[in-house]
């Protein structure tokens, strides 16, 4: 028997276990903010997904998938893309940049690009030649939030409910965000980011009630953060294991209606 693709759904959630490149559960035009973090090809050892392609086949699955969100996006959709600024294992690449124009090509339009500081630069093992000029390695300890979108910048669709605070937007609409990753073991997930940047996304680009869809959501942070803040979430995640995980953060969410963050 085939295995169903809508693995979860409740309330204003719902979670496909679906390659992304191959659901066709999503609507064209249908979604008002994209949040996402894709695979960054850096030999992660995931479940199910190879993170460990050659680079050209890397710009090539981007491509399709890019393009796919594109045509999910409503015309006046929104797209957050965090990625890494660049790729220092298994060779120099400027990812952020590579992926921005990818990104052009497929019909988005260019808003902004909100650098993260993710303040962890302890993970650095690498100096390349150490104290001396001949092939230095510079690491810089931070992600890309690039932000496009599709027909207009002014949204004009949606329930045109703002949640956003005085305070949140003044220091959010400063693109150099500080705050910490998140656990790996703490939500059962190789590579995940913490709820702080799907909440800051959503609040800044999306109203109260849009439709909010992470095409590689992983543990679930994006659909956490759009239950916590009143909009509907949408996770498309290929390996199993993964959209459990994500289910069990969903349900002790919907039992805990009153959780803020
Ligand atoms: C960087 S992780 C996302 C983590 C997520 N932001 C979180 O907070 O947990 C990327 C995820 O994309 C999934 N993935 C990779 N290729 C996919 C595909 N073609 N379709 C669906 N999911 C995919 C991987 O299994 C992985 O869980």
């Amino acid at each position: 028997m085939k295995a169903q693709p809508v693995f979860f759904q409740s309330d204003r959630l719902t979670i496909i276990n679906e390659d992304m490149l191959k659901t066709h559960l999503i609507k064209r035009c249908s979604i008002d903010l994209v949040i996402t973090s894709p695979p960054y090809n850096v030999d992660i050892q995931y479940s199910s997904h190879n993170d460990g392609l050659s680079y050209d086949e890397y710009l090539k699955f981007s491509k399709s998938w890019l393009s796919r969100c594109y045509r999910w996006l409503a015309i006046t959709g929104r797209f957050c893309l965090n990625i890494p600024l660049d790729k220092n294992r298994g060779g120099q690449q400027s990812i952020g940049a590579d992926l921005t124009t990818i990104a052009k090509k497929s019909g988005f339009k260019y808003h902004t690009t909100i650098v993260w500081n993710e303040g962890n630069i302890s993970r650095r093992t690498a100096w390349g030649s150490w104290m001396n000029p001949s092939a230095p390695y510079v690491i810089t300890p931070v992600e890309l939030i690039v932000v496009f979108y599709k027909g207009q910048w002014k949204k004009t669709t949606g329930t045109k409910v703002s949640d956003i605070t005085r305070e949140e937007f003044i220091s959010w609409t400063n693109g150099l965000w500080s705050f910490t990753g998140e656990s790996k073991k703490k939500v059962n997930h190789p590579a995940p980011f913490p709820l702080e940047l799907p909440k800051r996304c959503m609040k800044l680009f999306s109203f109260v009630g849009d439709t909010i869809l992470d095409p590689f959501m992983g543990s679930g942070s994006t659909l956490v953060a759009a239950y916590r803040n009143s909009r509907y979430g949408i996770g498309i995640e290929f390996d199993k294991g993964y959209c459990k995980t994500a289910k069990n953060r969903l349900l002790y969410e919907l039992r805990n209606k009153n959780l803020s963050d």
